[in-house]
């Protein structure tokens, strides 16, 4: 019996060193490969980049996406602009950006600062993602507001803020309501733009996106220059969200949407003078964010996660809040 009974503890102690000896490296490997991965989400190629310079207008788009988990968003967490429980929940801005007063904007916040404010945005489906994210921070109940396909959408939330959605997938589709605005005496308070995926997919000209570009910022001048209030609105223009090859649906797309495009029509967006300090147009770096989350964050190489969208929302408002409230 006794004999029994020690073997039996023997063959126990055994057992677990068999398990812990297997086990363990395994387990401490993949400890570290989480935590490689939740410190930096290293994109695998190197292709155009945004200069963010010593501008703050731009710097506010310095930052990525941090291993911190599990961050909750309540009134002290200002560095972290969207919070969740991975890493491709939450983005922090860079010490460079927070310097500069980047800070994120909650609920209560926000729509005490656009109370009374006409916002637009206008554009592809990015922009429509982003006007989602908008609706979700400044509604009480988002879910109430529909925002999907290829139409207009128009809500009034609390504070009696006025939301617009205008779809608008080419650049010729924003300079066309620009000039109707113009020549109709209307302005927003503030306007946020995104195009540039349709007319890759389309025409695949970056020559000729580079065009439409000026033109629109013709339009822009003219907008400017008949408006009777003191100051312009603030305009935000999105870059060009990184595409996933591999995980784009249709062989047409895999033609067209290339990352050797991203960057042409990137580059031509960077050139086109139209963005601050040399233009009136705030960057809004969906590049970065979206490229720094990277593939696990999109499901058809195309568009991606919430929170993409909802950093980019914080990072937009920095700007527009501030020249607003002025
Ligand atoms: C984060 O929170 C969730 C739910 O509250 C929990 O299941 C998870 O283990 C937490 N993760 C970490 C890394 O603390
Ligand atoms: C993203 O937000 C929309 C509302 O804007 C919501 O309907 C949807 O469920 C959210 N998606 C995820 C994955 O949470
Ligand atoms: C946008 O522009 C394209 C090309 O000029 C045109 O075919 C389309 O009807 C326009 N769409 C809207 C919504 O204005
Ligand atoms: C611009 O104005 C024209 C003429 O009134 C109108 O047909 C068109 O729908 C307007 N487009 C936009 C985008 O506002």
């Amino acid at each position: 019996m006794d004999t029994k009974k020690q073997l039996g503890k023997a063959a126990i102690i055994f057992l677990f060193l068999i398990i812990a000896v297997y086990y363990l490296p395994a387990w401490k490997h993949r400890a570290e490969k989480s935590e490689e991965s939740s410190i930096k989400v290293s994109s695998a190629r190197t292709g155009f980049r945004f200069e963010y310079d010593e501008f703050c207008d731009t710097r506010f788009n310095s930052g990525g996406w941090v291993g911190i988990p599990n961050v909750s968003c309540d009134s002290t967490t200002r560095s972290v602009a969207t919070c969740g429980q991975s890493h491709t929940d939450n983005w922090q801005w860079s010490s460079e950006a927070l310097r500069c007063g980047a800070e994120r904007q909650g609920p209560t916040e926000f729509q005490r600062a656009l109370a009374n404010r006409w916002i637009v945005v206008a554009g592809d489906s990015i922009a429509r993602f982003f006007f989602a994210s908008l609706l979700r921070l400044a509604s009480h109940d988002s879910s109430q507001q529909i925002v999907y396909g290829h139409q207009d959408f128009e809500y009034t939330l609390p504070n009696n803020i006025r939301a617009t959605f205008k779809w608008a997938p080419y650049i010729t589709n924003l300079t066309v309501l620009l000039s109707n605005w113009t020549r109709e005496g209307v302005s927003p308070d503030a306007v946020v733009m995104s195009a540039g995926l349709w007319h890759m997919l389309h025409i695949d000209d970056p020559a000729d996106y580079a065009k439409q570009l000026q033109l629109l910022g013709h339009a822009i001048k003219d907008f400017v220059g008949g408006l009777k209030v003191a100051a312009a609105p603030p305009m935000s223009f999105f870059s060009i969200s990184e595409v996933f090859p591999p995980k784009l649906k249709t062989e047409e797309k895999r033609k067209h949407l290339t990352y050797q495009n991203v960057d042409f029509y990137n580059e031509a967006i960077q050139e086109s003078g139209l963005l601050v300090p040399d233009g009136a147009l705030y960057l809004v770096d969906l590049h970065h964010l979206t490229q720094g989350c990277g593939p696990t964050c999109s499901h058809d190489g195309l568009h991606y996660s919430n929170a993409t969208y909802d950093a980019a929302l914080q990072i937009w408002a920095v700007n527009t809040l501030s020249v607003i409230n002025s």
